[in-house]
């Protein structure tokens, strides 16, 4: 009998993942996404669950508590369900809006409660170690307890398109217990005018909201503005919550939204969308800090991945210290869940919760010398170890080669943080077409982001209040130092969103970063995620080769070893 206690967070719908704490802290938290090669997998992590528990040298007795982040699990959806479901004509959505509000949807969720019970004895997780938590609460759960503000008093606030019938929510904590102020019914949803915005853009909505974030920077105000101010006709800020206009819900936005965008040239319509986002969300942000009186903040939720929001809102005048949850989407309710249920394990024996927050996301596996050699000799590759691979790395960026990089205990989250990423010289804007011919092929109007060695961020950032950024999730100003940084900032702006990454998060990854600095006076690397344009971040060295046989890329490091591919 182990004395650790031990949670399997697990959320089981669109981007599954799992988290498993032990004793308080996050100590393994995976995708399903890298394991099964579909982006965003929506269903059940069942891979990553054994991955998990293999990492851990344990099995599923070993579990104490299963926790989901999530009370009403929505039917699954694969990518062409989920075209459908933004596609359906308006009647239909009425319906669907019809049924929710009706008592019959009740019945619906308990026939889900028990299938998705009955599915869970099949992976061989017992209903009576499994709690289920609300969803906007789990989101704020997520980033307390992350956060390193857990038992000091902070304002949470979760945004995201919705779950368990709620979009929007205000919670404080004094004591590290979350303290409900005010939700939004799901219908008012910012994080659904989004998506809906981003289908009508024709592209993929859940997955591509960045793209039209991106987009934003290229309009102009005479542009944008009055599109802007229509949009809130359809969703406004109403205190602590957001109150829609329409009958229609925001899910059920495209035509309100058609009537505003349409003759519109595309960039305009993504800046006003992202303006109005903006507006409404920094408001609802301060009127919070307004009612409150708490200026120590927390955020998390889909919305918050956009990273342009997020710079606004760290120069509030209300924000005095700023977390963003890396990768706040809803695989991050994994962590939360787990969280939660170990708090309540906690408060049923009396005993305080040790609450460990995120120190570093390398939170997946790590591949051995021996699984690298075999992998390479499996592919019909040759390698060659190097006895100081950082500095090797660091001298072929200063080459201006593009170096893939997989190394290390994989990252954790929608953003590469250098032990699954291809990395480059940031010098030079020709280096962003180089990386997209030799690979990723992203959307012309797109930047890449930079990794920045803590000690050299106030060369390149405006960063007043010197808010800690290690996982990507603010942008800021660039100095005048961005031109030595150009490939890593958006060519519109000048804006980046960097990882500052502090040594003892990743002292190898630093030690390339500080060699390419020493060589060239650059401490910033370009850093992108190593992946094929549209699949998942690779994961194992087999994925990585796999990856440089289908690319032009035709440097890859992994551990000691440098692969090189015949050109
Ligand atoms: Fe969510």
């Amino acid at each position: 009998m182990s004395d650790h206690f031990r949670v399997l967070g697990i959320h089981d719908n669109h981007n599954a993942s799992v988290s498993l704490l032990e004793d308080g802290a996050i100590v393994f938290s995976l995708q399903e996404e890298r394991l099964n090669g579909i982006k965003n997998f929506n269903g059940f992590p069942s891979r990553a669950v054994h991955r998990a528990l293999d990492f851990a040298q344990i099995t599923l007795d070993d579990i104490d508590l299963f926790a989901f982040g999530t009370v009403h699990n929505p039917a699954w959806k694969d990518t062409a369900a989920q075209i459908r479901q933004y596609s359906a004509p308006t009647w239909k959505k009425y319906l669907a809006d019809g049924f929710k509000a009706s008592p019959f949807f009740s019945l619906y969720t308990a026939k889900r409660a028990r299938q998705r019970q009955k599915f869970l004895a099949t992976q061989g997780i017992p209903a009576d170690r499994t709690r289920f938590y609300d969803h906007n609460l789990t989101h704020a759960a997520t980033a307390l307890c992350c956060s390193g503000f857990y038992g000091t008093p902070a304002l949470i606030l979760a945004l995201d398109g919705g779950g368990d019938g709620n979009c929007a929510g205000v919670y404080t904590s004094r004591d590290g217990d979350l303290a409900k102020v005010a939700v939004t019914k799901e219908g008012n949803s910012v994080g659904n005018l989004y998506a809906v915005s981003t289908f009508y853009m024709g592209m993929m909505p859940l997955e591509h909201e960045y793209k039209l974030m991106g987009m934003a920077p290229y309009s102009q105000p005479k542009y944008y503005e009055g599109m802007s101010r229509a949009l809130d006709h359809i969703l406004s800020v109403d205190g602590l919550t957001f109150r829609r206009s329409t009958v229609a819900t925001t899910s059920n936005s495209f035509r309100a939204l058609e009537a505003i965008y349409r003759r519109q040239r595309f960039d305009a319509v993504c800046a006003a969308l992202q303006d109005f986002t903006e507006r409404s969300v920094t408001r609802w942000v301060q009127n919070a800090i307004a009612a409150t009186g708490l200026h120590r903040i927390c955020l998390s939720g889909g919305v918050f991945m956009n990273v342009k929001l997020n710079k606004l809102i760290a120069s509030l005048p209300g924000v005095e210290e700023l977390f963003v949850m890396p990768s706040c989407g809803d695989e991050s309710n994994a962590m939360g869940a787990a969280f939660l249920a170990y708090k309540e394990h906690c408060a049923a024996l009396g005993t305080d919760p040790v609450i460990h927050p995120l120190s570093h996301l390398y939170l997946g596996e790590a591949f051995g010398d021996e699984t690298i050699r075999s992998e390479c000799r499996n592919a019909g590759y040759t390698f060659e170890k190097d006895g100081n691979i950082n500095r090797f790395v660091a001298e072929m960026l200063n080459q201006n080669r593009i170096v893939a990089r997989c190394s290390g205990r994989s990252e954790w989250g929608a953003r590469a943080l250098g032990n699954r990423s291809i990395l480059a010289n940031p010098k030079s804007f020709e280096t962003v077409s180089k990386i997209n011919d030799a690979i990723k092929m992203r959307d012309f109007w797109m930047p890449f982001a930079g990794s920045v060695m803590e000690e050299a961020a106030g060369r390149y950032l405006v960063n007043p209040r010197k808010i800690p950024s290690p996982y990507m999730m603010l942008a800021f100003d660039t100095t005048r130092e961005r031109e030595s940084i150009r490939a890593a900032t958006h060519p519109r702006d000048r804006t980046i969103r960097p990882q500052i990454l502090p040594r003892e998060q990743n002292p190898d990854y630093h030690a390339i970063i500080s060699e390419f600095s020493r060589m060239t006076g650059t401490g910033c690397v370009l850093n992108t995620s190593f992946n094929l344009h549209g699949s998942p971040m690779v994961y194992h060295p087999r994925e990585a080769l796999e990856t440089l046989t289908k690319s032009d890329l035709d440097i890859l490091v992994m551990g000691d070893y440098v692969i090189r591919k015949e050109t």
